[in-house]
């Protein structure tokens, strides 16, 4: 969302670029408003190519979960690719071949029951998948209730306040009331006993988070699961679980295949993942899989003939790129699962390798080394008194970015910072951003010193 520049901004209206602007001769630019006159297409590329230089360096940001580097076979299949509109599956059917591949290479990949007729979907990320997934639910469950002709004006949904801000945002804007289980202040995830206190028959589903976006823990996904059970035999509500595996989803089917966090429990009912996370596309694109069709009510569906035929659709977009679904497609069969499996355990090595290098220079407590995931999350130890945010702000000079920021409530005294490794952060790079934090911390602690032996009336150091 952006708001309109208001008057004290209008010098700054207009792009000025004299070396261009003497070569090329073109005029001013207006910055917040459409120019009247076009420019040539070299100028106009090398204008927007140098402002964007000031943008971070993807691969140092270790603030993302996003994949920042794809093969070039995967860069050519998606600059072939970008002219296609996804929707227009009748213009483009392969296209949807390959999204309906997807679906079902990814609900094997979640252990959907053989028996079961699974659905899905690609989205643009989790979010859109999150949304989707958690709609079908409150349709659901209304039907269920209006069949019962019971009252239907007061559905909630229980997560956790580990849960990322697209939970948040499904509530409210869908209009269900949000039951947040509460971390605690030394188990950053959520306990099960919270979650069976907080359910009711008007809970459309309970939320679970494998690999949350604060510390990468994972919620008790089996423990919650067996609690609803014994609710459904001994109260007859039968509640869905949706797993938010936004980032686990292409990571434990790999590095931990026995742990059972999917369609093999049985109240798992739907899975968002996110491909431009671990499933290692670019961001646009996510995935949402239901362990039965029947899930996906038919009210939630929308036909349309304005494509060529009559197409279904179940997006919350209409348009959609078909670059990034190509890319995981061809992940998928260039990796293929040994790949996979190879990637995520160097991803894992090197998350290991990271939460012990900054346990080894002493300044740092580690709170998550990749235990799940790889996202290392840690904190400067509390003797050194220094602020996260010092830290994080000060690794910008060498062009780092690393994300400093709160714990959700119960636990939000706590200020830590996040690395998540990804595949082109290898051991060599570990090494220098270790010795560069390590070097951070000790600026920040000698200026600190410095500061102190200032005078304290005029700041002049004592001497
Ligand atoms: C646990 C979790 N869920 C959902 C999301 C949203 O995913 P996306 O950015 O793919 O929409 C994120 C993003 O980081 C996440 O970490």
């Amino acid at each position: 969302m952006v708001s309109r520049k208001i008057e004290a901004e209008k010098k700054e209206r207009s792009i000025s670029h004299s070396r261009l602007r003497s070569r090329y001769n073109i005029g001013e630019i207006p910055k917040y408003s459409f120019p009247e006159e076009g420019i040539d297409s070299r100028v106009a590329y090398q204008l927007i190519h140098d402002e964007l230089n000031l943008d971070g360096n993807p691969d140092l940001n270790l603030a993302t979960f996003v994949t920042t580097w794809m093969e070039p076979e995967a860069d050519k299949l998606i600059i072939e690719n970008l002219h296609k509109n996804f929707i227009d599956h009748f213009e483009y059917p392969q296209i949807k071949e390959i999204e309906e591949r997807i679906v079902n290479i990814l609900a094997e990949l979640f252990n959907a029951p053989a028996e079961a007729r699974f659905a899905g979907t690609s989205t643009i990320g989790s979010s859109e998948a999150i949304m989707l997934g958690l709609l079908a639910h409150k349709f659901n469950w209304r039907q269920k209730r209006i069949k019962e002709g019971l009252p239907y004006d007061k559905p909630n949904i229980v997560f956790g306040g580990d849960t990322h801000i697209s939970w948040d945002k499904f509530a409210r804007y869908f209009d269900v009331e949000p039951r947040i289980v509460p971390i605690s202040e030394t188990r950053f995830n959520i306990d099960w006993k919270d979650v069976v206190k907080m359910v009711d028959e008007n809970t459309i589903a309970v939320g679970v988070v494998l690999g949350t976006t604060f510390t990468g823990d994972f919620d008790p996904v089996q423990e919650i699961n067996d609690s609803l059970l014994e609710i459904k035999k001994t109260k007859g509500i039968d509640i869905p679980i949706h797993v938010d595996a936004a980032s686990a989803g292409f990571i434990t089917p790999f590095y931990e295949p026995e742990f059972k966090w999917d369609f093999r429990l049985e109240q798992v009912k739907s899975i968002n993942t996110s491909g431009h996370k671990f499933g290692l596309v670019y961001p646009g694109i996510g995935w949402l899989i239901f362990r039965d069709e029947n899930t996906l009510p038919d009210d939630l569906g929308f036909n349309v003939n304005y494509l060529g035929d009559e197409m279904p659709t179940y997006t919350l977009n209409f348009s959609e790129g078909s670059s990034m679904i190509v890319a995981q497609y061809y992940n998928i069969i260039r990796l293929g699962m040994n790949g996979y499996r190879d990637i995520v355990k160097g991803m894992m090595e090197n998350a290991h390798y990271l939460a012990q290098g900054l346990i080894k220079t002493g300044k740092f407590e580690v709170i998550n080394k990749g235990n799940h995931i790889p996202v290392v999350t840690f904190k400067p130890v509390d003797s050194l008194k220094i602020s996260p945010f010092e830290v994080s702000y000060n690794l910008r000079e060498r062009g780092w970015i690393v994300p400093a920021y709160s714990l959700p409530k119960n636990a939000e005294h706590m200020t830590v910072m996040r690395v998540v490794v990804r595949e082109n952060f290898t051991k060599d790079m570990i090494d220098i951003f270790v010795n560069d934090i390590n070097r951070s911390v000790d600026k920040i602690k000698n200026r600190d010193l410095k500061i102190n032996k200032m005078s304290p009336r005029k700041g002049h150091p004592v001497s």
